[in-house]
């Protein structure tokens, strides 16, 4: 372990680039991410819902997917696009009842289809009872206790406590008015300030958690996926913290942030394993953490932790072969070293597609987004090719993968969305500066000739969707061999027909620096990151993330190759 924080004895001795052991579903699953309000819409209001994910999930059977997690849809104003949640055990109007969800739920297990559900624990909405209250009671009060006010600094208490900023942009602070009008104390919120940080050192935080993680296991959710899960604990006394100027604001590049990856979060985890572990099903937790390395995010899934963590390095790591090669390593070395399964992702709806970030002119780090302005535009027609290659790479890797709805169909961050149509608070918070996430959250298409694409059946949709889509749209995708939903298609049945993601990994030597050459069970995998076509060895072509004859493969591009 490179890192300083929480040195345990829960970490046994370093394990060799081996999948890691042990029959649980989550140990090898492919896990597809449903962003709901862009997923498909029931009642044309231009927004998805729960019924609409229900009336879905055959293509998502036919895909192979193993499970799916779907962002929030529980009660909340959507400032953050459910991110922002106002009553954790209740689905909001506009995604539909809570028995759509037994519905839905019912529905994806009886396609063998397994489901995780978001979990907000760091923040609530401001318009939760709690935080409500909060407002209403006294600085000191039990209420307030739940979330973290404090008086500001300077004479008249005008000025922040700290100088924390927030990753949407803007101070992590706002002033209330307290119940008789005065200005009064501040409270915390590490993103937008309708979004306040609860005090996880209240024992009332702790136990209402605890109940809402029974309410949903209850309803029979498979698991988990731990919105911020490396925020919930501030460092004692809340010191200044100033990041580096080009740092990522999610994740803790430094060693020691305040607000990320702080020591006492661990024990929340221990605790909330052992509420999953008295429930039947292997339930299984996963943490968005943003964390550097394989190491730091390894410290989330320790054996009586989490199950799986997002590998944000992986995801952030560029076409380029040989940090490809190290993230890998690093990955297979430092995961199954604490017990626990490498997992591997490329897009979510945070980040900008992979179809477009791996073709960039530029840099455009983690959630500031691409629009038309940004100096960074992507490259059209790489991208995609590139994507192919990575996801052909990606799926054959040991461990569970993550899929972000869409990149089945190859679909490009959406550019060009107009200012007026966008929603993502960054793009407020930061007066308009950084474009932020709404380019990747873009409603799907499903057919080519209908409204909206069949996204619903009125045509209207919550951000608009680009002329160009119908090209990507699934019912064409579904009928063109060299598709990209035929590639995906094919890459998840294979690697279950071969076991993939339980089997041994091992790098082929013998290339040049800018090949991905790897074995995993009785596949070979062979990727050309560089500029100049690369021989085969033997073995016939499985998959191949592009059409080419002979045995040179081209360049980003991407081939399995059966063992002779
Ligand atoms: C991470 C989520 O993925 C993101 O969409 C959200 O804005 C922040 N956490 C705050 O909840």
């Amino acid at each position: 372990m490179t890192s300083t924080q929480d040195a345990s004895p829960h970490v046994p001795a370093a394990g060799s680039l081996a999948a890691a052991p042990g029959p649980e579903w989550w140990r090898t699953a492919v896990i597809y991410q449903i962003y709901p309000r862009s997923f498909a819409d029931s009642n044309g209001d231009g927004l998805g819902d729960l019924p609409g994910i229900t009336s879905r999930l055959g293509a998502l059977a036919e895909l192979g997917v193993d499970a799916i997690w779907l962002s929030p849809f529980m009660v909340s104003p959507q400032n953050d696009a459910g991110y922002d949640v106002a009553d954790y055990c209740d689905v909001d109007p506009i995604f539909g009842t809570l028995g759509d969800f037994d519905a839905m739920l019912a529905t994806a297990h009886g396609l063998g289809i397994r489901v995780i559900v978001d979990l907000v624990p760091n923040h609530s909405s401001d318009q939760h009872r709690w935080f409500q209250e909060a407002l209403a009671a006294a600085p000191g009060s039990p209420e307030r206790a739940r979330y973290i006010f404090r008086d500001g600094r300077g004479e008249h208490g005008e000025l922040p406590p700290n100088n924390w900023e927030s990753v949407f942009g803007g101070p992590q602070w706002d002033r209330v008015s307290e119940p008789d009008s005065t200005p009064g104390q501040w409270y915390l919120h590490i993103f937008d300030s309708s979004q306040p940080d609860f005090d996880w050192t209240s024992p009332e935080v702790r136990e209402e958690f605890r109940r809402i993680l029974r309410f949903w296991l209850d309803r029979g959710v498979d698991g988990f996926r731990v919105d911020v899960a490396h925020g919930l604990i501030k460092k004692e006394g809340l010191p200044d913290y100033t990041p580096p100027a080009d740092g990522d604001s999610m994740g803790g590049d430094d060693d020691d942030v305040p607000y990320w990856g702080q020591p006492g979060v661990h024990e929340i985890y221990r605790d909330w394993h052992e509420v999953l572990a008295a429930y039947d099903g292997d339930r299984a937790l996963c943490a968005e953490a943003w964390l550097p390395t394989p190491d730091k995010t390894a410290l989330w899934v320790r054996p009586d932790e989490m199950h799986q963590a997002f590998n944000f390095p992986y995801a952030m790591t560029d076409w380029e072969a040989p940090a490809l090669r190290e993230v890998i390593t690093e990955s297979l070395r430092a995961f199954p070293a604490v017990g626990a399964p490498a997992t591997w992702v490329l897009s979510n709806h945070d980040v900008i597609r992979h179809a477009s970030r791996l073709a960039l002119t530029g840099e455009s780090p983690q959630g500031e987004g691409i629009g038309p302005l940004s100096p960074t535009q992507p490259i059209p027609g790489l991208g995609l090719r590139r994507a192919r290659a990575a996801s052909t790479v990606m799926l054959a890797l040991p461990g569970s993968a993550y899929l972000y709805q869409g990149e089945e169909l190859g679909l490009p961050e959406v550019v060009d969305i107009p200012d007026a149509a966008r929603q993502d608070p960054t793009w407020f918070r930061t007066n308009h500066e950084k474009y932020g996430r709404d380019g990747c959250r873009v409603p799907i298409p499903w057919e080519a000739a209908a409204p909206a694409y069949g996204f619903n059946e009125t045509g209207a949709s919550w951000l608009p969707q680009p002329a160009e889509w119908a090209e990507h749209a699934r019912d064409v995708e579904a009928r063109d061999p060299r598709s990209t939903l035929s590639l995906y298609r094919r890459l998840l049945s294979e690697r279950r027909a071969h076991g993939l993601g339980a089997a041994p990994f091992a790098w082929l030597e013998g290339y040049s620096d800018d090949v991905l050459a790897f074995r995993v069970g009785d596949v070979t995998v062979i990727a050309n990151a560089g500029s100049a076509p690369v021989e085969l060895p033997a073995g016939g072509i499985l998959i191949s993330s592009e059409p080419f004859e002979g045995r040179m493969l081209p360049t980003d591009t991407a081939v399995w190759l059966a063992r002779d």
